[in-house]
């Protein structure tokens, strides 16, 4: 069984097929970033024009990378939300026109469950129950699968995704957008425990990474004698580069552990028989690390380019929706959901 994965929920315009929720048969992805970076973010109606101009010959490629014509796709599946308005409208008219024009089963997928199955895309996925720690730009997330379609959110942030905070303490020390990959590669020089950062004290399994990012900008400010109203703008040219390499590997040091002190007490609470990571942070070698040493559990995470956005991981749900026979999408209706959760 194949499934045509669409994802256009931001910057990234992806395209896979996968067959029996296991097995990538292809994997397009065509960013926009470098339109970003000068802006520091993603800017919608970049990513929204963007998606237009490519997203019919990504979905091609991908096809063809698959060695498949249209008789071959058992059924299309196609992210719905969260994500940005413009943009997951792209995907979705574009699927729901696709669903029609040739006669297939359209699936709607949450963007964020969707990471949770990249991990699936694998000869020995992981087994239930299983802790999945979802670390994105846009959720943080502690979620318990008892089977396919059968979970809990045990908790998630009040505030800040931890994706965001790397992006923001980025900005703060004059570090190039996206921000994780860089705080991460600028923590590599520093010492992680030179700044004394706080750790939020929230609801058991609750997050929140908004006082953590004030953190780094008090410390930063202290650390070139500034006052609190010191603007964040002027301090990535009066830090040192040994000064921003510290407060990134403060940064992340906290973060990282704040992340995985809540899995080790779910993992202790609930005994779940694996754990995954997913979303971008899940790229960060600090915290798989982290997770590793502290959670006595088999980890699996997604290969890098399965970290970010994909196709792979829609048309992987999408497969599981189609074995689990879970309801399909109605194609002359389906509508986007930009603020969807799990
Ligand atoms: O999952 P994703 O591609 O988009 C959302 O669905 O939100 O995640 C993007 C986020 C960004 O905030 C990016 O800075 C972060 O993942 N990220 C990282 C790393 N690579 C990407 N954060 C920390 N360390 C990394 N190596
Ligand atoms: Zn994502």
């Amino acid at each position: 069984m194949k499934v045509l994965g669409i994802e256009t929920s931001c910057d990234e315009t992806a395209a896979a097929v996968v067959e029996d929720g296991r097995k990538m048969l292809s994997n397009t992805v065509a960013s926009s970033m470098s339109e970003h970076v000068k802006y520091g973010g993603v800017v919608p109606e970049i990513a929204a024009r963007s998606h237009i101009e490519v997203i019919l010959p990504v979905i091609q490629q991908a096809l063809t990378d698959a060695d498949c014509e249209w008789q071959d796709i058992d059924a299309i599946a196609v992210t719905q939300g969260a994500g940005l308005g413009g943009s997951l409208l792209i995907g979705v008219m574009t699927a729901r026109t696709l669903a029609i024009a040739h006669d297939k089963p359209l699936y709607a997928i949450n963007h964020v469950e969707a990471h949770v199955y990249a991990n699936f895309l694998s000869a020995e996925p992981p087994e239930f129950p299983m802790l999945a720690i979802i670390v994105s730009g846009g959720h943080s997330q502690l979620v318990l699968f008892r089977g396919h379609f059968d979970y809990t959110v045990l908790g998630q942030t009040q505030d800040d995704a931890v994706g965001e905070a790397f992006d923001k303490v980025a900005k703060m020390l004059g570090l190039p957008y996206p921000g994780g990959p860089s705080v991460a590669q600028a923590a590599k020089k520093g010492d992680p425990n030179s700044f004394q950062l706080p750790k939020a004290k929230m609801d058991k399994y609750d997050f929140s990474f908004s006082g953590l990012k004030t953190a780094v900008l008090r410390q930063a400010q202290a650390a070139i004698g500034q006052p609190y109203d010191f603007p964040s703008t002027k301090l990535p040219e009066r830090l040192s580069a040994a000064q921003k390499a510290d407060l990134a590997a403060s940064f992340q040091r906290v973060a990282v552990e704040t992340i995985a002190d809540k899995a080790l007490l779910a993992y202790k609470e609930f005994s779940p028989a694996s754990a995954v990571l997913a979303g971008g942070v899940a790229a960060n070698q600090a915290l798989r690390r982290q997770l590793t040493e502290v959670i006595p559990l088999p980890l699996t995470f997604p290969p890098p380019e399965l970290c970010t956005d994909n196709g792979a991981m829609v048309a992987a749900l999408g497969c599981f929706k189609q074995m689990k026979n879970q309801p399909t999408a109605d194609p002359y209706t389906l509508d986007i959901n930009p603020s969807l959760t799990m």
